[in-house]
């Protein structure tokens, strides 16, 4: 199915591994171009130069904290001025904070928002004047089950999550004709978890590792996800096939979310 992206622009934070790098990777091969940012510009210009590229595509890369809003107003400038529109943004930037709230200090608390909440008014601020100006605009945040099914060794992280799946809802309200949806994730294979597995070092392989906390998890499809795994629904969402789809929340969990 031709999902509509070729020759449309959009803009991916956190695009230098895992979840981001993938959904570049999905863009570029639908003919979209992307400007893709992270804070380390030389290992993000190392994994966009190794990705295939479908009819015109571009990439344009950042060095870009999503923090610092004066940065992403400037990323947001350039690459508007490189490619002259801008079709949606995914805020996918991010990591987890694993620490129960007695072990949280204040200053991780307002690291999460900061990073959860701040980022996405950033992007958002800077980008909504060219997202008006096109015919299919769209907003997707990568968000966490964490939002809906807290844990306790996450509390800040699930605090934030829950705050951004608000956000969200408002932003789908406030910023409309542009469409703004979440995707939830579950477990996903990336740098994440890579990282967490190499702090347990408890001898058993990564596969051994992940599959025991997928069972421990219950995750109904017993394993990890993978960022590809993740990308399409979210290039879906941007899709303008999707243009009746706004203030939603799509899990990509495997099956690990308790709710109904
Ligand atoms: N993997 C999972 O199981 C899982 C589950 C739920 C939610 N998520 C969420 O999914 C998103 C993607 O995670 P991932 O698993 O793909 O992680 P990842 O492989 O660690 O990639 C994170 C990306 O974000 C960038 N980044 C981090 N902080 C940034 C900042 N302040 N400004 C700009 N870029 C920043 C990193 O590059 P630099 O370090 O160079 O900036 C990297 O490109 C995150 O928001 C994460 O919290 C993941």
């Amino acid at each position: 199915m031709d999902l509509g992206l070729s020759g449309r622009v959009y803009l991916v934070t956190g695009a230098s591994s895992g979840v981001g790098l993938a959904t570049v990777a999905a863009l570029l091969r639908e003919g979209a171009s992307v400007a893709a940012c992270a804070r380390d510009g030389e290992r993000l210009r190392h994994a966009l130069d190794r990705l295939p590229r479908a009819g015109g595509a571009q990439v344009h890369a950042g060095t870009c904290d999503v923090v610092d809003g004066a940065a992403v107003a400037d990323f947001t400038a350039a690459a508007h001025a490189r490619f002259g529109r801008l079709d949606g943004v995914v805020n996918n930037a991010g990591r987890s904070l694993m620490a129960p709230v007695a072990e949280t200090t204040e200053a991780q608390w307002r690291e999460e928002f900061e990073l959860k909440i701040f980022s996405v008014l950033n992007t958002v601020r800077a980008a909504a004047p060219h997202l008006r100006a096109s015919d299919a605009p769209a907003v997707v945040n990568v968000n966490a089950i964490l939002a809906r099914q807290p844990e306790s060794r996450l509390g800040a992280t699930s605090a934030a999550r829950a705050a951004l799946l608000n956000l969200t809802k408002t932003l789908s309200a406030d910023l409309a004709p542009i469409r703004v949806n979440s995707v939830a994730l579950g477990l996903i294979d990336t740098g994440q978890w890579r990282r967490r597995y190499e702090a347990a070092a408890d001898g058993r392989s990564y596969a051994e590792w992940s599959a025991g906390i997928a069972a421990d998890r219950g995750i109904a499809l017993g394993r990890f996800g993978r960022a590809e795994e993740v990308a399409y629904p979210i290039i879906a969402l941007l899709s303008p096939h999707a243009s009746y789809v706004t203030g939603s929340t799509l899990d990509v969990g495997g099956g690990v979310a308790r709710y109904v």
